[in-house]
């Protein structure tokens, strides 16, 4: 089940009084948190005690925070879903996002987004008008079980700037891993892990293996405003706004064939 932590409930204004919103409660890795580097200093035993301490509280509030829904009466509530985005999740064109083996959490947030407004998809418009969260919850689980699709990457020499197949795929893994610091693009791999598989508990989504058209208009759309969901850390529009057409359609490609 997942609740809104920055609901009225008691235990979520608690949680908006000591972590002020769900973006930085999601920030804390909590592994890393848990398990911190072994000390060797003694004396400060606080210090050492304190951390884990921490840790464990930010893993009581993200546990209780995020936890499943019913994948199987998930399946039952995506009839009308299939026609853009395929029967088992992986869509036919890349107009539309695949949505198998996607974070839960991501998709979860992406269908309150979607439902509210947050996220303009005219495609989608009235479609959620009706669910409960709990029936976003199910869709989430639902589609998040099914099985990652791969489109893989195009060979493709770009000829505008004049690289060839392997200098377009190298620079995509070059932004892909190291961003670029002449410009301020991060490295994606900070989030979206270098696998490009996310990461489920911070929201962050899986990108490795999505269409390529479809990732282009996304950087694309947050470049431009468009797509404004990303929080008040605004993380992906911070990324994209000084990426170059060049980077976008490279990484773009790159990302389609990562497995
Ligand atoms: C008529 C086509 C269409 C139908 C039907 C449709 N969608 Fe979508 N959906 C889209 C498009 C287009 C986008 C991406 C829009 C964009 O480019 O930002 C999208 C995006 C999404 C996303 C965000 C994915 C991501 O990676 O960010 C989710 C989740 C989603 N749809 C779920 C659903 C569900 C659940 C249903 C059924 C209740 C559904 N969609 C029905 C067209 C459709
Ligand atoms: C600071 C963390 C961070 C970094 C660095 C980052 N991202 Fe993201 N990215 C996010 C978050 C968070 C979202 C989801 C925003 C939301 O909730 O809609 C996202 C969403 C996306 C999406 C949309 C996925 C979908 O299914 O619609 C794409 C594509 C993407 N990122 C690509 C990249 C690429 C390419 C890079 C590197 C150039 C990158 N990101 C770097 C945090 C990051």
């Amino acid at each position: 089940m997942v609740r809104d932590v920055t609901g009225a409930s008691p235990l979520g204004i608690i949680r908006r009084l000591f972590f002020k919103g769900y973006e930085k409660v999601m920030r804390i890795p909590p592994v890393r948190v848990l398990y911190p580097e072994p000390q060797i200093v003694h004396g400060f035993k606080m210090m050492k005690v304190l951390p884990s301490i921490l840790g464990l509280v930010a893993l009581l509030f993200a546990a209780s925070s995020f936890a499943a829904g019913d994948a199987d009466a998930g399946a039952t509530k995506v009839a009308v879903c299939a026609a853009c985005h395929g029967q088992e999740g992986v869509s036919a064109s890349a107009l539309y996002p695949n949505l198998a083996g996607q974070s839960e959490n991501y998709l979860y947030k992406q269908l309150q987004d979607i439902k509210s407004g947050d996220r303009a998809v005219l495609e989608m418009t009235g479609m959620l008008a009706a669910s409960s969260d709990q029936d976003l919850e199910d869709i989430a689980a639902y589609y998040a079980s099914l099985e990652h699709a791969v489109m893989g990457s195009q060979k493709i020499a770009d000829e505008a700037y004049a690289l060839s197949e392997e200098d377009f795929l190298a620079l995509g893994e070059k932004v892909f891993r190291g961003g670029n610091l002449q410009t301020g693009v991060a490295a994606c791999t900070g989030c979206h892990a270098p696998s490009g598989m996310g990461n489920d508990p911070a929201a962050y989504p899986v990108i490795a293996g999505q269409h390529t058209d479809y990732i282009v208009k996304q950087l694309k759309n947050f470049q431009n405003n468009l797509r404004t969901n990303d929080g008040e850390g605004r993380l992906m529009r911070g990324v994209a706004s000084p990426m170059s057409d060049l980077e976008i359609r490279a990484v773009a490609n790159y990302l389609s064939g990562l497995h």
